[in-house]
């Protein structure tokens, strides 16, 4: 098995990692193991794999060979030793929260997170014993005072989905660990090219592979990284008892053909992403864009530290508020209205009535979500085009407003 962890570029390490053709009669491409069940040569093999005594794959519940080498794969390009890939983003969220909380425990997480995973903490979580705290994790020196012994876990996205907050890894992982709780980043906006939160002190990283790391719109996934103790814990307990929440193998099959891409697809990305936040931020339809490479963005410097590029995800206010959004989005001609991000095709959406909709408008206003939000995930196709269609949406939007003030 060809090991390039820490040893070579991300690149190769997305291609390569884990996987040597000559052990698979020369397959370039890895086998998909479309299986449920593995046999065992003789019943007290199958025991001592049962009883963890001997190395093997049982049921694909628990493990499969194409999941591990993704898991692999992930842990390498995160900088960490192990994974569980699970059947979706929220399936992997879920499947270790419910193996690392028990009632009467408290998580703390940020005020803003992406609106399934608020719903999970608030009607899921909550509703067995666990008190889920939200505390501004822009201002890490609150975490202090928010911990307690009852912590066990502090969890956040960075940049968070979907008003573009930055959340300092390094500090607030600091804390918590002084604390004796758990660091969980979710890096589906960053992807591992632009943040590896392990360098920063997190614990856990988990993510929706169902956008940049799958990257074409075609599956849903989920992946946890971290230590093999923290992974086997969730795998054993979390994945294969709470949750079942299992990858299928055809998916992790096309999400280790999405990471063999996923450098040049996010440089792409990030490059459009660059250019269309300056033509946004100097048009006069316009109030507000918030995107870690503008020299305005409030945390440019916490960007600097812990993003290698800033991304390819946009969030923007208009002046005129949501109608003036959904005007927007409906007047785009190649740019689909859709939730999910990360994907070739650029894609637009409102997030309060869309994927933030789990909050209450009350919910919203408390976590920062303005009901007047746009989020932007620009995709690969040419730059002038995004660019062309977004401000020929924006110009019919401008006009009336210039007139207005004539
Ligand atoms: C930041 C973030 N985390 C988690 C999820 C959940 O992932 P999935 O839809 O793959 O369950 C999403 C989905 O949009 C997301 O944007």
């Amino acid at each position: 098995m060809r090991d390039t962890n820490h040893r070579a570029g991300f690149a190769t390490r997305a291609i390569h990692h884990g996987y040597d053709p000559l052990d698979h009669g020369g397959s370039l491409v890895p086998p998909v193991h479309m299986t449920s069940t593995f046999v065992f040569d003789r019943a007290e093999t199958g025991g001592a794999i049962f009883a963890g005594e001997a190395p093997g794959h049982v049921y694909s519940r628990i493990s499969n060979p194409t999941l591990d080498l993704l898991e692999q794969r992930m842990a390498s390009l995160e900088g960490t030793e192990a994974g569980v890939a699970t059947g979706s983003g929220i399936g992997a969220i879920t499947s270790a929260l419910w193996t690392l909380v028990e009632p009467g425990d408290e998580v703390i997480v940020d005020l803003t997170l992406y609106g399934c995973t608020f719903s999970f903490l608030h009607h899921g979580l909550e509703r067995f014993g666990v008190t889920v705290t939200h505390c501004d994790l822009t201002r890490p020196e609150l975490l202090s005072a928010a911990m307690s012994d009852r912590t066990k876990v502090v969890y956040f996205e960075t940049p968070a989905n979907p008003n573009m907050r930055l959340i300092d890894i390094e500090a607030v992982a600091k804390i918590a660990k002084a604390h004796g709780a758990l660091t969980m980043v979710d890096n589906t906006y960053a992807t591992p090219y632009l943040t590896r939160p392990i360098e920063f002190g997190a614990d856990l990283v988990v993510h929706s592979a169902t956008k940049y790391l799958g990257g074409h719109g075609d599956l849903v996934g989920g992946l946890v990284v971290g230590s093999q103790e923290l992974m086997d814990r969730i795998r054993l307990y979390g994945l294969k008892d709470m949750t079942g929440a299992v990858m299928a193998p055809m998916t992790a099959m096309l999400i280790m053909r999405g990471l063999k891409t996923l450098e040049l697809r996010m440089d792409r990305h990030c490059q459009s992403a660059a250019r269309v936040a300056d033509i946004l931020d100097a048009h006069p339809a316009v109030a507000k864009t918030l995107y870690p490479g503008l020299p305005g963005f409030d945390q440019r410097a916490l960007a600097e530290k812990q993003m290698d590029q800033p991304g390819g995800m946009i969030a923007l206010e208009l002046h005129g508020g949501i109608d003036a959004g959904k005007a927007l989005i409906n007047a785009l001609s190649m740019i689909h209205c859709a939730v999910s991000l990360g994907d070739a095709e650029t894609l637009i959406q409102h997030p309060a009535s869309m994927t933030h909709s789990p909050y209450t408008p009350e919910e919203r206003a408390r976590h920062g979500i303005s009901d007047g939000l746009v989020r932007l995930s620009v995709g690969l196709e040419a730059a002038d085009d995004i660019i062309a269609d977004l401000v020929q949406s924006l110009d019919q939007l401008a006009t009336p407003m210039m007139e207005a003030a004539e």
